[in-house]
């Protein structure tokens, strides 16, 4: 009887010992949480990353990594959450070590993603949880078919050729661009698609129409202020679309915030890199681009 209650004591010690052991904080080695990531956070890495993170994290994790994927409830723990606030004190070889070794559930990446990727992977998680001043990465809101993302190529393409006039301050060039994205944004208001449902199709249909009314207006306008003061309501429409329904550019585009525009009141458009000319001021007076945000092109959640 003795020996059988030192047993059964014995047997809960081993299992609290056993509870706490998995309790425990995840951390990484130091030697580990030291390594350089040797892969720098461009936005092609950050694209690159949240490839593979769809493919691998994506399940457990969820697509924005709050740690709701699909198969997150049927796990006997939690994935982490990748956009909590203690990310950002682990470094990124830590989290580069975690991704490689794993922890029961979560497998190991080790012979599944090539070192390189795994850097990628790290890069995009880092931009799900950005440091402060770092820059916004913003990933579409809806799985917009393929067709209906090529009219926003259309748009993108006009909009590009009315920042670039604005910014070399060529009034007849902005204009005569500004109507092409209106028939543009005109084309893709008709558009329509089985694959969305009502409420996603009437909110294309109305952010179509304010980009054809904005570029109108932008064309009719007389003064470079004028359009200006357009062109910054056409960024923040444009802005929205391709939040919610993404963009079929091979790269990011880059939401560029210029500090000078209206008198240091500041104003934002959308470019390719903050190393171009900005649209808000004349090609002389040129150095106030800061990036802000990266909006990533739409990606169907199988490839
Ligand atoms: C089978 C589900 C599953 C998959 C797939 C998975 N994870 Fe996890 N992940 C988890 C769970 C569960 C935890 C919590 C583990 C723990 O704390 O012991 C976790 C924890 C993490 C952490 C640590 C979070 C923290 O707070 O320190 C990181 C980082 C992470 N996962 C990244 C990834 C990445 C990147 C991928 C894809 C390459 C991935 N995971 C794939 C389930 C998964």
């Amino acid at each position: 009887m003795r020996l059988f209650r030192l047993s059964l004591l014995f047997l809960l010690i081993v299992s609290a010992l056993a509870l706490a052991s998995d309790d425990e904080a995840w951390k990484a080695p130091k030697r580990h949480a030291r390594k350089k990531n040797p892969i720098e956070a461009t936005a092609e890495s950050i694209s690159n990353g949240r490839s593979a993170f769809m493919k691998e994290c994506m399940s457990c994790h969820g697509e924005k990594g709050r740690g709701d994927g699909p198969a997150a409830k049927d796990l006997e723990k939690k994935p982490g959450d990748l956009t909590d606030k203690s990310l950002l004190d682990q470094t990124d070889g830590g989290l580069f070590w975690k991704i490689t070794t794993g922890r029961t559930p979560m497998p190991s990446f080790r012979s599944i993603l090539t070192d390189e990727q795994r850097w990628h992977v790290v890069n995009f998680v880092r931009a799900l949880a950005p440091r402060e001043n770092t820059i916004e990465i913003i990933t579409p809101e809806f799985d917009t078919p393929e067709h209906m993302r090529a009219h926003v190529s259309g748009i993108l393409e006009a909009y590009f050729n009315v920042s670039n006039a604005l910014s070399r301050e060529a009034t007849d060039n902005a204009q005569c661009a500004a109507r092409s994205l209106a028939t543009a944004a005109n084309d893709a208001s008709d558009e329509t698609t089985d694959d969305l449902t009502e409420p996603v199709l009437a909110s294309w249909a109305e952010v179509s129409a304010e980009l054809v009314k904005g570029a109108t207006r932008l064309s009719t306008s007389e003064s470079l202020a004028d359009m200006r003061r357009c062109f910054s309501d056409l960024t923040s429409t444009l802005n929205t679309f391709v939040r919610k329904f993404g963009h079929a550019e091979s790269d990011p585009i880059a939401l560029i915030h210029c500090g000078k525009a209206f008198d240091g009141d500041g104003a934002e458009w959308l470019g390719h890199d903050d190393g171009a000319s900005s649209p808000y001021l004349g090609p002389i007076d040129n150095d106030c681009n800061k990036m802000v945000a990266w909006l990533l092109p739409a990606q169907s959640k199988s490839d």
